[in-house]
């Protein structure tokens, strides 16, 4: 997909389709009246014969314009100007977007940016068009035998903005792009089935990163675990057919003595639970068990593509948790890379097993600060439902920067208490700790868990579980937390544009 900047009155833009947002009780936005005198009242007509009332998410597709330098014009229903908030934004430009590809439209000049919500700026309108734009025509269709490509894929969007603002829509436009690539990247990883997105399959892929976007690449493989003693990660993968792999990918956009940011991305490529066997039930979701570590490269991959001056790592400890003759088994005992001692009481909480001896790892790299992205707990799932990551952190300022980031992006995390009252629930009477904390407060312990291994480093814990990807007929990857982490990390190197109504506050360094 191309995109542009145009500026200049969208009568005067040549374009396949101009799309225009019509305010509930039909009243059109500035871009729409400026059609409706182009057209000598067209658009009037149909607001006055009732044919378009402006309900939020309706569309209404005009053939034929004669007269104008446009083909079709699209009209789209922003609802009450009043109540435009982000959600009906996105869903205005996603509705949009669907209609100009389902009327097989290759081009079209969209001029919803003109009308962003209470709070937001026009690069903020930019940026979130493209990314939904690019999230809506999205599609996963390489594991078919024959694709289905009934229309022509809409090939180019031109985004129009005044003339004074098109230097700030440029720059908006270009973060979009990287992000929604990020994003993309992300949602392949996530959706490929568990036989193709194996360890070894995620390191090759950090591997094509590192070459196309002159990225480091470290690759431990089983032997490097053992020399080095990560027995929690070892303990995961022991009952898989599948080698485990510990990749770190390292973007250099600063001096080499600037800290860097490290994000480490659970990549459980399929959790059977082990052991502790999951129930059959939609198992096969667990293939997206691996869309923390999705989501880090998926961050990285957009900080290159924005050259953002600042140095960040990406992090995925990848393997399978599988049971068998040689699995570990609930009370087995192991020692973590950190010294501290583990009673692994149930298989199926692995994400930490693996998290923590990353985590122990990253302490070499004297980072800035560390974010991890997990898929980690059914729990943060009845918590959160599917709206907002849960988000710990043991550095207050770490996490108003992530909840700011997500609240800019649209991406949004909510933070759950990390009060020591709740360390209580991982005692052990054998081990240094155990490995889960009872029902109660399942993500809370959890996170409670990791914190015990981030000691070292300002640290910040994402809990992806309910937002990584949609069940049912939707079913797939949604390439969050990309949008989060990169407006983070954007907001980190001094590149922000779009960014309105977050925190206006200087991220710490
Ligand atoms: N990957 C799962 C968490 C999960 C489950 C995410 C369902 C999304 C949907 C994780 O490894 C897990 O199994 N967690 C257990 C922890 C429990 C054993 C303490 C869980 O949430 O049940
Ligand atoms: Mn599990
Ligand atoms: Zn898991």
């Amino acid at each position: 997909m191309d995109f542009s900047i145009r500026t200049g009155s969208p009568d005067k833009l040549r374009t396949g389709c101009v799309v225009a947002g019509i305010f509930a009780a039909r009243r059109p936005s500035a871009a729409a009246q400026a059609i409706d005198r182009a057209t000598g009242g067209l658009i009037g007509d149909i607001l006055k014969r009732g044919d378009f009332e402006g309900r939020p998410g309706s569309t209404l597709m005009l053939a034929r314009v004669s007269g104008t330098p446009f083909e079709r014009v699209l009209l789209v229903g922003l609802g009450a100007e009043a109540d435009l908030n982000e959600q009906r934004f996105r869903e205005a430009v996603r509705a949009a977007v669907l209609a100009l590809r389902d009327a097989g439209a290759r081009d079209a000049l969209v001029c919803l940016p003109d009308t962003p919500p209470a709070g937001r700026d026009m690069p903020w309108a930019i940026k979130q068009t493209a990314i939904v734009a690019l999230d809506t025509l999205y599609r996963f269709d390489r594991m078919k035998s024959a694709p289905d490509r009934a229309t022509l894929p809409l090939r180019s969007l031109a985004l129009r903005v005044g003339s004074r603002e098109a230097a700030a829509a440029g720059a908006a436009l270009e973060q979009a792009v990287a992000i929604g690539q990020g994003m993309a990247l992300a949602r392949d990883l996530g959706n490929l089935p568990p036989n193709v997105c194996t360890p070894s399959h995620l390191a090759t892929e950090a591997a094509a990163l590192a070459r196309a976007h002159r990225l480091g690449l470290e690759v431990l493989d089983q032997r490097d675990m053992q020399r080095l003693g990560m027995g929690a990660l070892l303990a995961v993968a022991r009952g898989s057919r599948q080698p485990p792999r510990l990749i770190s990918l390292t973007y250099r956009g600063a001096g080499r003595r600037d800290a860097p940011v490290v994000l480490i991305g659970k990549g459980i490529t399929f959790d059977t639970g082990g052991i502790s066997l999951k129930p059959a039930a939609e198992m096969d979701e667990m293939k997206f068990d691996m869309c923390g570590a999705a989501g880090v490269l998926g961050a990285i991959k957009a900080a290159s593509l924005m050259r953002l001056p600042l140095n960040v790592v990406a992090m995925v400890p990848a393997t399978e948790n599988m049971p068998g003759g040689n699995a570990t088994r609930p009370g087995d005992i192991v020692t973590t890379l950190s010294g501290q001692t583990v009673e692994i009481l149930n298989t199926d909480a692995e994400g930490r097993l693996i998290l923590c001896d990353a985590m122990t790892y990253a302490e070499r790299l004297k980072p800035a600060a560390v974010i991890d992205v997990a898929t980690l707990t059914g729990a943060c799932v009845i918590a959160l439902g599917h709206v907002a990551s849960g988000l710990w952190s043991n550095d207050d300022a770490l996490a108003r920067e992530v909840l700011d980031a997500g609240q800019r992006a649209w991406d949004r995390a909510w933070q759950l208490p990390l009060w020591d009252d709740y360390q209580e629930q991982l005692r052990s009477n054998f081990a240094d700790f155990a490995n889960i904390g009872g029902r109660p407060a399942g993500s809370i312990t959890a996170a409670c868990y990791l914190s015990r291994f981030a000691r070292k480093y300002p640290w910040a814990h994402l809990d992806i579980a309910g937002v990584a990807w949609r069940s049912g007929r939707e079913k797939g990857a949604t390439g969050r937390p990309v949008p989060l982490l990169a407006e983070l990390l954007i907001a980190r190197a001094g590149a922000g544009v779009g960014a309105s109504a977050g925190s206006t506050r200087r991220p710490r360094r």
